[in-house]
């Protein structure tokens, strides 16, 4: 299967100081990888890079054979990349009904109608809640809503930071069915940052681990143990 996106040597810093120092991987078109690594190795600074959020200091990024490491944030959304990030930023006072239309600004078809109900399929909490604030959604429902709101805009390729942060195992269950079947039946490619083993496990089918700024280990989803991943996570 051919990639979807590239990243060779990619580097980027904030200022004088540099996170990413390096980073090699590869997203297959239509599956999920997974980058675990410990707390502030990295990992959220990554995803922003990809998206352009973070500037490219060296290095490439490719989605398929082109070059993107240098399009803004705007482009890379309308060439079909989607951002979540950590702590979902969803609009406390708006309705989710309201949060969900505002994934309509990403798209540039005029003609693309608003894909509703199909959200509502996959998450049908935000059907029952639809009238109710943002705000007032525990964060596992703000993280399902978040992820419908990037659904809106018919992303190829979504970048998902750390869904399972703080929220309940139940709902994480009900997340990870989801983003298998987004790369099942829609064929959606999920790169994602996630912490918690047991859940990457479910929805990944590659995985990398990362430490100061580079990737340090990777392999299929079946060598992905406990011992393992708790070897690069301590210390
Ligand atoms: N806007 C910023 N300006 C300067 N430094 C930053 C900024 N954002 C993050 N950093 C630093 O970059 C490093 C990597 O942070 P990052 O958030 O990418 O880590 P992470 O792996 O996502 O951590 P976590 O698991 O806690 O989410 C940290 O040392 C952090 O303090
Ligand atoms: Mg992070």
């Amino acid at each position: 299967m051919e990639n979807i996106l590239t990243a060779t040597n990619l580097q980027a810093a904030y200022g004088q100081s540099t996170i990413l120092w390096g980073v090699d991987f590869q997203v297959k078109k239509g599956s999920a990888t997974t980058i675990m690594g410990r707390n502030g190795v990295g990992k959220s600074t990554l995803l922003k890079t990809i998206m352009g959020l973070v500037n490219v200091k060296a290095g490439s990024l490719k989605l398929y054979d082109e070059e993107i490491s240098k399009l803004p944030p705007y482009k890379k959304a309308w060439k079909g990349m989607g951002y979540i990030p950590q702590g979902r930023e969803i609009i406390p006072k708006l309705t989710v009904f309201e949060n969900l239309k505002l994934g309509m600004e990403a798209v540039t078809d005029k003609k693309a109608k608003f894909p509703e109900e199909e959200i509502y399929d996959l998450f049908p909490i935000l059907k029952d809640f639809k009238k109710r604030l943002g705000g007032n959604l525990s964060g596992g429902q703000q993280q399902q809503l978040a992820i419908g709101r990037i659904l809106v805009s018919n992303p190829k390729l979504i970048l998902l930071d750390e869904p399972t942060e703080g929220i309940q195992p139940s709902i994480a269950q009900d997340i990870a069915q989801v983003l298998k079947r987004l790369v099942k039946e829609k064929g959606i490619s999920i790169l994602l940052v996630e912490q918690k083993i047991d859940f990457a496990k479910q929805v990944t089918d590659y995985y990398y681990f990362m430490d100061r700024g580079k990737m340090v280990m990777e392999g299929s989803k079946e060598t992905m143990d406990h011992s393992t991943v708790s070897k690069y996570l301590s210390v």
